[in-house]
């Protein structure tokens, strides 16, 4: 017997014979007839089991089957307007192949409790969807970058240096010294591209940030390129395209999902380059002229790119940060030495930050003064500072958080329910 998924036999002519296999999703019986939905990885279809319709013991089977077993169901197609998807599959046999004990998860549960049973609550349709979302942005972002000649590479996890200050790294014991789980594979991007020229990776990045805010996983997937002979202007063409790509991948493959997700995907029709673009020092009038305090030099957190953002609808960069604000390896801009060739991509809808990216300091002395006067011991960046040494080129890059556009993409209140299983100050179980 061949199965079909809920999907494909929804589509099935009337009267046509079909099997599914999935899990019990809702059930109810009322004496001689059991309304079952079927759940699988493509959705759901409705199964109507009649008693005289199938041996007497595949009825019970069906009538006693608790929500999550898992099931075999055989029968025929037949229209009928209150099944979802208008069709359902009357039953001419019903096998029980896992049954299941109680499930934990009923309806209106607390937000810890659907944490605690993640692995359980992951079936639910609203992650189910979240996950296809992903899955299609990446294959949106892996499409054009391969289009546009960067070369996917596998960056180590393990480091021995910070990318992003010391402040947010996990230490570990890598037999007799210290290393860490990394935050960023910039550095090794920058070293890839001396061999390619263009490259990217999707890695988990990690960040052992206390911050308990609806953005921050401590564990998160980090889409990363950067290219040789770009400067930051062609930095932020390579990203605007790259999310557009994103964004109207999801939209072609994955509008079924949306809809179950937010109320209005209208708006994400419009990401299309070009984005806005918007100086810190044009920010920082803006907060003022709103009546905001706001001093050159302090960086933008979570309250003020929601203000900047809450009424776009386009995504905006804002460029040439304050050099106090950003790590040291970021290029001066020789037009305005106070600030960085650099700019951060923020999601409209007050949704802020979802990539970070520069152009990146080539000069071998002013990166060394740098890190010499921010008390960075040079021993690990050996390596790093060898780039400068060899054949230096002119390049930029960026890393884009993966979670964070999905949950701007699918509307979503908090960044956990943009990953399986995720990792936050207060939780890496299960
Ligand atoms: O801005 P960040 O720290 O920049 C870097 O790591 C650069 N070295 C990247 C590069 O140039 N190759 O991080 C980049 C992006 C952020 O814009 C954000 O989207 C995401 O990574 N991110 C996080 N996502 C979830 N949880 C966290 N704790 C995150 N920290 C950063
Ligand atoms: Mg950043």
């Amino acid at each position: 017997m061949t199965f079909s998924s809920a999907k494909q036999v929804l589509d099935a002519p009337s009267g046509q014979e079909v099997a599914v296999r999935g899990w019990i999703y809702r059930a109810r019986s009322s004496g001689a007839i059991v309304f079952a939905v079927l759940r699988d990885g493509s959705g759901i279809v409705q199964v109507t089991v009649k008693k005289g319709g199938l041996p007497d013991a595949e009825f019970e089977a069906a009538r006693s089957a608790s929500i999550e077993s898992s099931v075999e169901v055989r029968g025929a197609m037949h229209e009928d307007k209150r099944a979802p998807g208008g069709k359902e599959l009357r039953a001419a046999s019903f096998r029980v192949v896992g049954p299941a004990q109680t499930f934990p998860i009923t309806e209106h549960q607390s937000e810890e409790l659907l944490l605690d049973h993640r692995h359980l609550w992951i079936r639910s349709r609203e992650q189910n969807a979240v996950m296809k979302v992903k899955a299609a942005a990446l294959r949106g972002a892996r499409e054009w970058l391969e289009e546009s000649g960067f070369t996917e590479v596998t960056p180590p996890i393990l480091t021995t240096n910070a990318c992003e200050g010391g402040t947010t790294l996990f230490k570990l014991k890598y037999f007799d010294r210290d290393a860490y789980l990394s935050q960023s594979a910039q550095m090794y991007l920058e070293a890839l591209i001396f061999s390619l020229g263009r490259v990217y990776s999707v890695t988990p990045s990690f960040r052992a940030e206390k911050s308990r805010t609806p953005r921050h996983l401590t564990e998160y997937w980090h889409l990363e390129a950067e290219a040789a002979w770009a400067d930051n202007r062609k930095n932020m063409e390579v990203q605007e395209q790259l999310v557009t790509a994103m964004v109207q991948n999801v939209l072609s493959e994955r509008k079924e999902e949306l809809l179950l997700l937010r109320k209005d995907i209208e708006p994400l029709r419009d990401i299309r380059p070009p984005f806005k673009r918007m100086t810190y020092s044009q920010a920082v009038d803006r907060f003022r002229t709103q009546g905001h305090e706001m001093s050159w030099g302090c960086d933008l957190g979570a309250p003020e790119e929601r203000a900047l953002t809450a009424e776009e609808t386009v995504p905006l960069f804002v460029t040439n940060y304050p050099r106090e604000c950003k790590a040291f390896y970021m290029k001066e801009d020789p037009e305005d030495p106070r600030t960085y060739a650099c700019a951060d991509l923020l999601a409209p809808g007050g949704f802020g930050e979802i990539i970070g990216g520069s152009e990146r300091e080539t000069d071998l002395r002013k990166l060394v003064s740098r890190m010499q006067a921010q008390g960075i011991a040079m021993g690990p960046y050996e390596w790093y500072l060898d780039l400068r040494r060899y054949g230096s080129v002119p390049h930029s890059g960026f890393g884009l958080g993966v979670e964070r556009v999905v949950k701007f993409v699918c509307g979503l209140e908090h960044i956990r329910d943009a990953v399986p299983f995720p990792r936050t100050v207060s939780r890496v179980y299960p």
